[in-house]
Formats: structure tokens, C-alpha cells, sequence
């Protein structure tokens, strides 16, 4: 898989990209990262990449040329998914992060501070995504959470793949609680039942907690479930 970056502050992805699974994942030839700063493209001896918007008002928009040249250079023939991180974008969820490590190549456009010349929006992007209701300084946060998020799918990236089919939300519930060594610490126990060995109990004991644990903190994830196929499930709830 291919991953194109634009950003103004190309500096911003260097740790992340090299670090832990995404880095990883790049080691193992899994995923390649390019990032690009768009101020690179831009027609002005300056580097302008912004302006003052037509209509007057405050702020600067970005221009339209500088973030178009740069995507055409990213791609050349092949016409991936063009990707624009902004808070009118739609919600980010993880059905979505599987639909885009279906991808072989995406582009991110991050932008900072400044709103985006609306033909970006209508002539070059595929896609707007929001990571929450919230306002960031720029679109480079936001592009690190989707980018985190859909290199874990990719086949291989996750020394353990079993990890990324029971994760939280790919399942529809949140993860039961977890427990490692020592039995018991300070006094508190890990529950019998994970030490019993009784493999079919243990996976009945995980079910059931997961669901109340989704009771408890996301009742509206458990209106989404199909309970006409989950009939066990139903009854543990
Ligand atoms: N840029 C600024 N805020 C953002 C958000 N919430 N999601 C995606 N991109 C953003």
C-alpha cells in the first residue's frame, strides 16, 4: 500500500511514521510513506500557498493550485482515493478504516490553520473525514489517527492478526477486561475462571463481559447488532 502525505509541516509525521507498528509495517515492505510539503508546488517565487478570501472576512484559504499540482504529481496514472481532512468531514469510524485498507494507494491533503478554496473540495477530493467534533490546528493529527488506524488492518502489520479481528468495534463491542501475571496482586485476584484452563467457559466469560461492558459505556453500540444471528449472544445479555 501506498500512502501520500501534503502537508505544510512535513517534520510533524517523522516520528509517528517511523515508530512502532507503521514503522514496522514500513520495514517489512507492508506500506510506503511519502510525504510531501505542497509549498513545494506552489507557482509563486515565495511559496505562496494561501490568500485572502474573495467576499473579504478574516482568515486565509488555501490556494487551489499548489494542493492540485502536488496531488497530480502524486498520481501520475492510477486514480486513488484523494483524502481531505477537515471538521465537516464525514465522522470517522471504523468501518470506514477497513474500507480504506481495502486501498492500495491514498492521499491525505492536511491542511493548517486556514480553510480550503471550495474547488479542492468539488474537483480533486474523494473523500472528507472528520476524526470528531472538535477543532484542531490542522489536518495532520487527524491524518496520523486515520493513517494509525488502517496500516494495523493490512495483512501482516500486526505480529498477531487475531488482535486486529477482536478488536473493539470490528466486533461491534468493546473489548472484555484483560489479565496477565500474577494471579494475584496487592491482593487482587484475577477472575478463577482464566485460570481454570476450561477453554469453552473462558470464551463464554469474554463474551459476556464484553457485552456488559458495552452495556455499561456504549449502550448505542448494541442497537446496531444483528440479534436475529446472535441468538446466544442475546441470551447473555
Ligand atoms: N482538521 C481540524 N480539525 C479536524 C478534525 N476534527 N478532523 C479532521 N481534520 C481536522
Amino acid at each position: 500500500m501506498r500512502i501520500d502525505i501534503l502537508t505544510l509541516f512535513p517534520e510533524m509525521f517523522e516520528g509517528v511514521l517511523g515508530s512502532s507498528i507503521l514503522g514496522k509495517a514500513r520495514e517489512k515492505g507492508i506500506v510506503e510513506y511519502h510525504v510531501t510539503n505542497f509549498r513545494e508546488y506552489s507557482e509563486s517565487k515565495h511559496g505562496t500557498v494561501d490568500d485572502t478570501p474573495y467576499g473579504g472576512g478574516g482568515g486565509m484559504v488555501l490556494k487551489p493550485e499548489p494542493i492540485f499540482r502536488a496531488v497530480e504529481a502524486v498520481t501520475a496514472e492510477a486514480k486513488p482515493r484523494v483524502i481531505l481532512m477537515c471538521p465537516q468531514g464525514r465522522p470517522y469510524q471504523q468501518k470506514l478504516a477497513e474500507e480504506l485498507a481495502q486501498e492500495e494507494h491514498l492521499v491525505f491533503i492536511c491542511g493548517h490553520y486556514e480553510g480550503y478554496d471550495e474547488r479542492i473540495r468539488q474537483y480533486l477530493v474523494t473523500d472528507e473525514i472528520s476524526i470528531g467534533d472538535y477543532v484542531l490546528t490542522g489536518g495532520e493529527l487527524a491524518a496520523m489517527v486515520v493513517i494509525d488506524s488502517v496500516v494495523r488492518l493490512r495483512p501482516g502489520a500486526l505480529g498477531n492478526q487475531v488482535s486486529a479481528v477482536e478488536d473493539s468495534f470490528s466486533t461491534g463491542l468493546l473489548e472484555h477486561p484483560h489479565y496477565t501475571r500474577p494471579p494475584e496482586f496487592r491482593g487482587w485476584k484475577v477472575p478463577d475462571i482464566l485460570l481454570s484452563g476450561h477453554h469453552a467457559n473462558i470464551v463464554r466469560w469474554r463474551l459476556k463481559e464484553s457485552l456488559r461492558r458495552t452495556k455499561e459505556r456504549r449502550p448505542d453500540l448494541l442497537e446496531k447488532i444483528e440479534w436475529d444471528k446472535d441468538k446466544e449472544m442475546q441470551k447473555l445479555l
